[in-house]
């Protein structure tokens, strides 16, 4: 069986993604600034450190890192971390190429938020958007492509991941739970998603028929209004307040309320195109599922 590295495995995606890719009977190794146990290995990107044993058996690697996005106001410094824990970070690993002999495959996460902000159903062929996050994402698939030379490569263009244990959705629901679920902004933009079981069984897809190229992660895009109403629904919740203004959500978050406020609509055929088939692609079911007795 082929042996993973999983660069930033120890988030949240990685987590679940590496005790997938174990039961499944891959060796996996993950590479953290952490690392604490067996299977983890050290590094630190920023100071070009890593403790190199073990890279000689690696034949895949998937790039997980980065600061996340969601975590703090986008100031000039957060930005200038957004994006070289990204690139710099990218261009640091393929700096060690040369340690890694076996290297077949290269797979980088990526991010839906790459199109511009318009109401067409994007696909991966579209042009990159303008705004901070669609260039962030250009360089940072740029960078990706470094690896071209040494192997084939693919980009997963994540869309919100759906898990009960953290991300986007944690943040969503404690005012849902408080009952004070509602709308936000005009709540008819699109909001892409993917369950956290559908992701990581797409990078098992990607890995076991080695696709190339990139491709939008995303099982399904509905309006915010229809996703928040879900989300109440699935905790019992009611869903009557009027929408949070959108200029409340600008003073709150800054210029990183674009992730809440604009919205991004993606066809997902090329994956399906692919053979890749989604679980979980209705939100009331999905959201539902997770949150009344999911263990995702
Ligand atoms: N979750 C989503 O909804 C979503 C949506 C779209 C795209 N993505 C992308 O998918 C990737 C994984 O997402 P996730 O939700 O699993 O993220 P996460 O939970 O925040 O984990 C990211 C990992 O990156 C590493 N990391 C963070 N800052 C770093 C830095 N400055 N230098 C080196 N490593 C750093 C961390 O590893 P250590 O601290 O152990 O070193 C951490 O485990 C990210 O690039 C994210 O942007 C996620």
């Amino acid at each position: 069986m082929k042996t993973v590295l999983i660069a930033g495995g120890s988030g949240l995606i990685g987590k679940k993604l590496n005790q997938i890719l174990s039961k499944k009977g891959y060796k996996v190794y993950t590479l953290t600034r952490n690392a604490k146990h067996r299977g983890q290995i050290y590094w630190n990107p920023a100071q070009q450190t890593i403790e190199g044993k073990h890279l000689d058996k690696v034949n895949i690697i998937i790039n997980l890192t980065g600061e996340n996005i969601g975590e703090k106001r986008w100031t000039s410094e957060r930005k200038k971390a957004l994006q070289e824990s990204r690139s710099k970070t990218t261009q640091f690993l393929h700096s060690l190429v040369a340690n890694i002999p076996n290297l077949e495959y290269y797979i980088s996460a990526s991010g839906i938020n790459c199109y511009e902000q318009d109401k067409k159903i994007h696909v991966e062929s579209d042009p990159y958007g303008t705004d901070f996050l669609a260039k962030l994402v250009k360089e940072w698939e740029a960078v990706s492509d470094l690896f071209q030379s040494n192997c084939k490569v693919a980009k997963l263009r994540i869309s919100m991941v759906l898990s009960k244990r953290g991300g986007a959705l944690d943040k969503m629901l404690l005012p849902v739970k408080l009952g004070l679920g509602s709308p936000i902004g005009t709540g008819t933009q699109m909001m892409p998603w993917i369950h956290i079981e559908d992701l990581c069984n797409l990078f098992v897809h990607a890995i076991e028929n080695q696709i190339t190229g990139t491709f939008n992660a995303v099982a399904n895009c509905d309006t915010n209004h229809d996703f928040m109403k879900a989300l109440a629904k699935a905790v019992n919740r009611p869903f009557f307040m009027p929408k949070v203004p959108a200029f409340l959500i600008k003073l709150m978050l800054g210029e990183m309320s674009v992730l809440v406020l604009d919205g991004t609509n993606a066809s997902n055929e090329k994956i399906k195109n692919t053979g890749f088939v989604f679980q979980h692609d209705n939100i009331e079911t999905t959201l539902a599922s997770l949150l009344k007795n999911g263990k995702d």
